[in-house]
């Protein structure tokens, strides 16, 4: 008998957003399963109260963890990782969680000017968690958190296929860009999973460049890092790679992106 794990791995958002950490990782754990979970019965996280995302998340996880096995839980959303990666590792203590949380300590040792930017969604600004990132790692610079209400949806929009309307993103970007005493912002995190998808409007759409860091490499080699630590059974396990939703129905234009990332819909 082995107590040893298979190699599946199990990336978990609340929409698409996800993905984009997920193409990194293949790329770096090619000899892994991945489970992709989208809760898009319950999106957008960012407008959830944060007692009843946490218990949501508690019960979706439980069951997610009992019917998948996976050996490592990527939770590749900063809104629920801000949220609730501390809770679930204290609930499900045999289980291996890596969170995504706003790049913010590599944006203040990066800027120039002092003035970074923190794109998200309203709750992931809303969190004492990325309010205590900036205290332990920011206090030098100007840190501006900005919250959007339509961003993630709008990169959904996109990932299907759809027009995504320029002015309505020039207008979601435009509070992260200061200007003061001949100083201006000159990086912006991308503190949502959802947005890399979009960094080319955002550049286009942008009164001046600025660096956009995208954390997706970075978690996918935080989980790489962590599986190479893992004594797991060797070689990949059997079957497709999946994709699940909780509403149980997504639309033709999702299942057409999911099998376009190599995802069987579960
Ligand atoms: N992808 C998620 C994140 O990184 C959020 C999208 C949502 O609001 O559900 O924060």
């Amino acid at each position: 008998m082995t107590d040893q794990r298979q190699r599946t791995a199990l990336f978990f958002d609340s929409g698409i957003g996800g993905l984009s950490v997920l193409r990194e990782a293949r790329v770096l754990m090619p000899d892994w399963r991945y489970v992709y979970v989208a809760d898009d019965a319950a999106f957008p996280y960012g407008a959830w109260e944060e007692d009843a995302l946490r218990e949501h998340m508690t019960a979706l996880f439980a069951r997610l963890l009992d019917d998948y096995s996976p050996a490592l839980s990527v939770i590749a959303c900063n809104t629920a990782s801000t949220l609730a990666i501390d809770h679930l590792r204290a609930v499900f203590p045999g289980e291996t969680f890596v969170g995504t949380v706003p790049a913010i300590k590599p944006a203040a040792e990066r800027t120039r000017s002092g003035m970074v930017s923190v794109l998200a969604t309203p709750g992931t600004v809303k969190r004492q968690y990325t309010r205590e990132l900036i205290r332990q790692y920011a206090q030098k610079c100007h840190v501006r958190l900005v919250g959007s209400d339509n961003l993630a949806a709008m990169a959904e929009t996109y990932v299907r296929g759809e027009m995504v309307d320029e002015e309505a993103v020039r207008r979601e970007i435009a509070p992260c860009f200061r200007e003061e005493d001949g100083r201006r912002t000159d990086i912006v995190v991308l503190a949502c999973t959802h947005y890399p998808f979009l960094v080319n409007r955002f550049r286009k759409m942008a009164p001046w460049p600025v660096d956009w860091i995208d954390t997706s490499e970075a978690i996918a080699r935080r989980a790489q890092s962590l599986a190479d630590t893992m004594d797991t059974q060797p070689g990949r396990p059997e079957g497709p790679d999946l994709a699940v939703f909780t509403s149980g129905k997504p639309t033709p234009e999702l299942g057409r992106l999911m099998q376009g990332f190599g995802l069987t819909i579960a």
